[in-house]
C-alpha cells in the first residue's frame, strides 16, 4: 500500500487544498497521542490519511476502513499533503501518481451505496463472488453480452486489474464492487439472478466465520435466485467441500448436484494451479425452485443533535449488544470543541461493518458513508443514536 515516511509531522491550517486534493479536518486519537487522521477528498471520494509517529520518523498512509479505489487516489493525496506541509520526505513508495489510462474510466466500478440507491436494471443478472484474477468473469461477460455480470471482490488490486480489462475490452455488461459479498446479497432484489458463481473461495480452515458459504449466505442466495437459478460452488479443498456439503444438506429443502473433476468453460488461475498439482476439484450446485418474497426496505440513519464527551469516553472500548447485532467502540478521536469521532464495528455478529461516526453539537453523521441499509443496521443505528444522544 502507498505510504510516505517524513521527518516530522507538520500540521497545516485546515481546510486547505493542494493539486485538487482537499483536506478538511484533523482528528486526534484520545488515547494514543501518536496517531492522527486527516479527512481528505479527491474527486468526491472521501477518506482519511493516517499519520503515525514512529521512533525515528512519521508514517503517512491511507487509513484502512475508508481507503478508496483506485489506489492512485491515495498516492495523489499523500503527495499533495507532503507538498502542502513542505514535509521532508525520507522514504516513499509513491512513485507515479498519474492515472493509469485504463483506470480513467471507472463507471464500471460501483460502490455498495450505488447499489443501495438503485439496483441496475437487467433482464438477466449473474454474480461472481471473489473473482480474483477475473479470468472467468471477463470470459463470461464477453461471451454473454446481453447478460449483466456483477463481480464482487474484497482484494482491491484484483478489482483494479479487472477494471483495466473491462476498459480495454470496452465491456458494457460488467459491474465491479469491492465489498464483502456476504453483505452485498442483502441489497439484491428477490428472484432476479440466474447464476451465483463461488469459485475456489478461501477455505479459512482456521477462521471458519470468514467463509463465504454459510447457511445465511445460502438462504440469501436462494432468495435472490430466479426459479431454476443456480448457486455454483467450485473448490479444490476437501475440507471446504465437506463443510459446504453439510451446510447445504442442513437446509430444509434443496435441489443439489455434486460433481467431481468436471471441466467448465474456462479454467481460472487457481484451477490451473490445482490441476497441475493433480488435485481433485469438487462442484456443489444448488438449483433454486422457489419464488421468494420481496425484501422489506426502509429505515433511517439520521441522528439527533448533541455531543456528550463524557459518555463517549465511557463508551470507548466497550461493546453494546442488542438482539441480532452489536456496536463495538474501537477508537475515539477529538476533532474540535464541538465534535468527536468514534471508530466502530457494528451490525450483525457474523457480518459486521467498520465505519466512523462523527458526533457533533450540530448534526452527527457517519463517515465516510452510512452503513448498508440492512434491517440489522437500522436496528443497531437506533440503539447507537439512543446511547449517544438519548
Ligand atoms: C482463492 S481466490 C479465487 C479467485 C478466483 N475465483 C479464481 O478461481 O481464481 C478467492 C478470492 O475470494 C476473495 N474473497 C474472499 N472473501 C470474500 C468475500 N467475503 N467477498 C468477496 N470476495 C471475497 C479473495 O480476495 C480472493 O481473491
Amino acid at each position: 500500500m502507498p505510504h510516505i515516511h517524513i521527518k516530522a509531522f507538520k500540521p497545516v491550517t485546515l481546510p486547505a487544498e493542494q493539486a485538487n486534493v482537499k483536506f478538511h479536518f484533523m482528528a486526534h486519537n484520545v488515547l494514543h497521542s501518536d496517531e492522527y487522521l486527516i479527512s481528505t477528498s479527491v474527486d468526491e471520494k472521501e477518506f482519511f490519511l493516517l499519520v503515525k509517529d514512529t521512533a525515528d520518523n512519521v508514517l503517512l498512509k491511507s487509513e484502512k476502513i475508508s481507503r478508496p479505489s483506485p489506489t492512485y487516489i491515495v498516492k495523489r493525496a499523500l503527495n499533495a499533503y507532503a507538498t502542502l506541509s513542505e514535509s521532508e520526505i525520507l522514504a516513499s513508495n509513491v512513485d507515479d501518481t498519474s492515472k493509469n489510462i485504463h483506470l480513467e474510466k471507472d463507471e464500471s466500478l460501483w460502490s455498495i451505496h450505488d447499489f443501495a440507491k438503485g439496483f441496475p436494471e437487467a433482464k438477466d443478472v449473474r454474480i461472481e463472488v471473489g473473482f480474483g484474477s477475473g479470468r472467468h468473469l471477463i470470459h463470461q461477460a464477453k461471451e454473454n453480452p446481453d447478460i449483466l455480470f456483477i463481480g464482487i471482490e474484497i482484494h482491491k488490486p484484483s478489482v483494479e486489474q479487472a477494471l483495466k480489462q473491462i476498459n480495454i475490452l470496452g465491456l458494457k455488461n460488467l459491474i465491479l464492487l469491492d465489498y464483502d459479498a456476504r453483505l452485498f446479497l442483502e441489497l439484491v432484489p428477490s428472484n432476479i439472478v440466474s447464476r451465483i458463481y463461488v469459485h475456489f473461495p478461501v477455505p479459512w480452515d482456521k477462521k471458519p466465520h470468514r467463509r463465504v458459504i454459510s447457511t445465511a449466505f445460502i438462504n440469501e442466495s436462494t432468495r435472490v435466485l430466479a426459479p431454476k437459478g443456480r448457486l455454483e460452488l467450485r473448490t479444490d479443498s476437501e475440507n471446504y467441500f465437506a463443510y459446504s456439503w453439510e451446510t447445504f444438506i442442513g437446509l430444509n429443502k434443496a435441489r443439489l448436484e455434486v460433481n467431481k473433476n468436471q471441466e467448465i468453460a474456462i479454467s481460472s488461475k487457481y484451477e490451473d494451479r490445482w490441476k497441475k498439482m493433480e488435485k481433485n476439484i469438487y462442484d456443489i450446485t444448488l438449483i433454486n425452485e422457489e419464488i421468494s418474497e420481496e425484501i422489506k426496505s426502509g429505515g433511517s440513519f439520521a441522528f439527533a443533535k448533541g455531543l456528550n464527551r463524557e459518555r463517549l469516553l465511557e463508551l470507548n472500548g466497550t461493546t453494546q449488544k442488542i438482539e441480532g447485532g452489536f456496536i463495538h467502540f474501537e477508537r475515539l478521536y477529538d476533532i474540535d470543541d464541538t465534535k468527536m469521532m468514534a471508530r466502530l464495528s457494528m451490525g450483525s455478529f457474523e457480518r459486521p461493518e467498520h465505519l466512523y461516526v462523527i458526533v457533533s453539537d450540530e448534526q452527527s453523521h457517519y463517515f465516510p458513508t452510512e452503513p448498508v441499509p440492512s434491517q440489522v443496521n437500522f436496528a443497531v443505528h437506533k440503539h447507537l443514536d439512543e446511547i449517544l444522544h438519548g
